[in-house]
């Protein structure tokens, strides 16, 4: 029988550089869509998805993660003796239980198949998740269920994905497609951030990926790739020959949060999501683009 997806690893350790100066002293994952760190989508995503162990790989100046997703006693103290029932369970529903978070630090920032490999003890020998908190997606069923029932169907490995822009393809991991039936694409080819010249295609790797545990050998082996970074891509990238291995186009709407244009659409976008938001934001929105 096949193993269930039980881990999930949150590679967190990036600089957010392109965030400065919002992110001089606060990581870049602790920035709110709404009212909520891109970070808490991410883990309730994979909570939700039915993951029962979260391995953060951190990097210096991310203690504020590690607070966060722990109790808070005096502000829980608070809120309970004030009869704020409401406001204590949005800080306290979602904290995993004792012994379900790791900790593990990325030392040197390598890139993010060296993040992914920093887990490998975490991980030990099963299939687990990736998930990369700046992709955040807007889903009627979070998209890495969407990933597990699938992979329930195909083992393997399994990378979300979408197509992007010919003129993006450079910002992406990019498939190159066998066959594709409109939802589950085999794959036959990666590279990572190929010219548009070179790209095998526009299918494009989102961050959700549901992994074997072999790629931690072939981490061991890459040499560095695209950026001078050691790429997740092409560790993936020898494993398609023996090991089923599938893009998955999800069903909703994913903003790139780890660019300022992406993350402001998702904040309107998931305002708008919100049924206590939904009629000032829109009225807001429809009257400035009367401006425009
Ligand atoms: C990473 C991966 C890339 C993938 C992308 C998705 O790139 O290396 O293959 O397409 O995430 O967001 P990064 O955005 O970290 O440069």
């Amino acid at each position: 029988m096949r193993k269930p997806v039980r881990k999930a690893v949150f590679p967190v350790g990036g600089m957010g550089t392109r965030f400065l100066p919002a992110t001089k002293a606060m990581p870049k994952e602790m920035l709110p869509v709404v009212d909520k760190p891109l970070i808490q989508y991410a883990v309730e995503e994979a909570q939700a998805a039915g993951i029962e162990q979260l391995i953060f790989v951190t990097g210096r100046g991310k203690s504020a993660i590690e607070d966060h997703f722990d109790h808070s006693f005096e502000l829980s103290h608070l809120l309970g003796s004030r009869g704020k029932e409401e406001m204590l369970n949005s800080i306290t529903s979602w904290v995993p239980g004792p012994g379900r978070v790791s900790y593990t630090r990325q030392q040197e920032p390598l890139g993010l198949g060296h993040a992914v490999w920093c887990a490998r003890d975490l991980v030990g020998d099963e299939p687990f998740a990736v998930l990369l908190a700046d992709d955040l997606i807007l889903s009627r069923t979070p998209c890495l269920k969407q990933m597990t029932n699938a992979y329930a169907e195909t083992g393997g490995v399994m990378i979300a994905t979408m197509d992007v822009p010919k003129e993006h393809v450079s910002r992406y991991g990019i498939m190159k497609v066998k066959r594709d039936d409109g939802r589950l694409a085999e794959v036959s080819g990666m590279v990572e951030k190929p010219s548009p010249d070179k790209a095998p295609s526009t299918l494009a790797a989102i961050g959700r990926y549901i992994l074997h545990p072999e790629v931690f050998d072939h981490l061991e082996k890459v040499e560095r790739g695209a950026g001078g970074e050691i790429q997740l891509t092409d560790a993936l990238a020898r494993m398609i020959s023996t090991h089923p291995f599938h893009g998955f186009r999800f069903e909703g709407e994913r903003f790139d949060c780890g660019d300022k244009v992406g993350f402001l659409q998702a904040n309107v976008a998931f305002a708008l999501a919100r049924e206590d938001m939904r009629g000032e934001v829109a009225d807001f929105v429809r009257n400035l683009s009367n401006t425009l």
